[in-house]
């Protein structure tokens, strides 16, 4: 199988083929809310063992739940992005390439929207915290618990929603502007690391710390590769520029 990088100056005005239609989206999305809802109120009615867990006077499952799902939505978000540097890289012809890796690559996003959406929301049936609905949506508000690194999460998860939904109007917003867009998934990453290397209660446990070091290494060794390959490509263009100048220079 021949592949292609995701993005390239031939495919620039083509349209990106959707992982899920917006009708699709908005179910799965609902679907997290819905989870969020039977963790909360479904499953301490059918296992009262969790419920003493869940409603008792120093509920758990709750902070549990935050923390897997957010390791989870991180190795997420980890994938999606070496996802997306391998197929730029062109290195996806190791496994598959072209519209495949398009539709995973975003398919990968939305999974980790809809993990990072149920960290964020389950958090408000932790009774230790006590936050809202109002702490957990606003950037820096989460009292009580590191508001900084916290914040980083709030910030890089809406920023994440901004490039995952841009895919739906890149028709409008234009080739370049999109592609400029989509470099915040680096920002994205840096923060999201942070965030959850400095709030997270699991940092200190050798498997996790394994998990953000070899993530990490991975990430920007895959980033750097990308970057010199722009450098690459960029040269032979600039080279051809400065001798077509030099030919069209008339001679004195
Ligand atoms: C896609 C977005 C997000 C990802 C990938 C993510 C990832 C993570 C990770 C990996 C941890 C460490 C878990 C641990 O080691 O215990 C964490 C912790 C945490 N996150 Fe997020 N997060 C995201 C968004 C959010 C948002 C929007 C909030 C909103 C309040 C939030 C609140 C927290 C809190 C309070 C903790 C500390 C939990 C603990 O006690 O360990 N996160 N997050």
């Amino acid at each position: 199988m021949s592949a292609r990088p995701l993005v390239n100056a031939s495919e620039s005005e083509a349209e990106i083929p959707q992982a899920l239609s917006i009708v699709e989206l908005i179910l799965m999305l609902l679907a997290v809310a819905g989870g969020t809802f039977a963790a909360a109120v479904v499953l301490p009615l059918w296992l009262p063992g969790l419920a003493e867990s869940l409603l008792g006077s120093e509920p758990k499952a709750f902070w549990y739940l935050a923390r897997t799902t957010g390791v989870v939505a991180y190795l997420l978000l980890w994938l999606t992005i070496v996802y997306g540097l391998v197929v730029s890289n062109k290195m996806a012809r190791l496994w598959n390439g072209g519209p495949t890796a398009v539709e995973l690559h975003q398919f990968i996003t939305w999974l980790a929207v809809a993990f990072g959406l149920f960290h964020a929301l389950i958090l408000m049936g932790d009774k230790y915290i006590k936050s809202n609905l109002t702490q957990i949506a606003t950037p820096f508000a989460y009292a009580g618990y590191e508001p900084f690194w916290v914040g980083l999460g709030q910030v890089a998860f809406y920023l994440t929603l901004i490039v995952a939904a841009s895919v739906y109007v890149r028709k409008w917003m234009g080739y370049r502007a999109w592609r400029t867009l989509h470099y915040l998934s680096f920002v994205i990453y840096f923060l999201l690391t942070l965030h959850g290397f400095f709030s997270g209660t699991d940092t200190k446990a050798s498997p996790v710390l394994a998990m953000y070091t070899l993530t990490s290494v991975v990430a920007y060794f895959l980033l750097i590769v990308r970057i010199l390959n722009a450098v690459r490509t960029a040269r032979p263009t600039h080279n051809a520029a400065a001798k077509s100048t030099s030919h069209s220079a008339p001679a004195r």
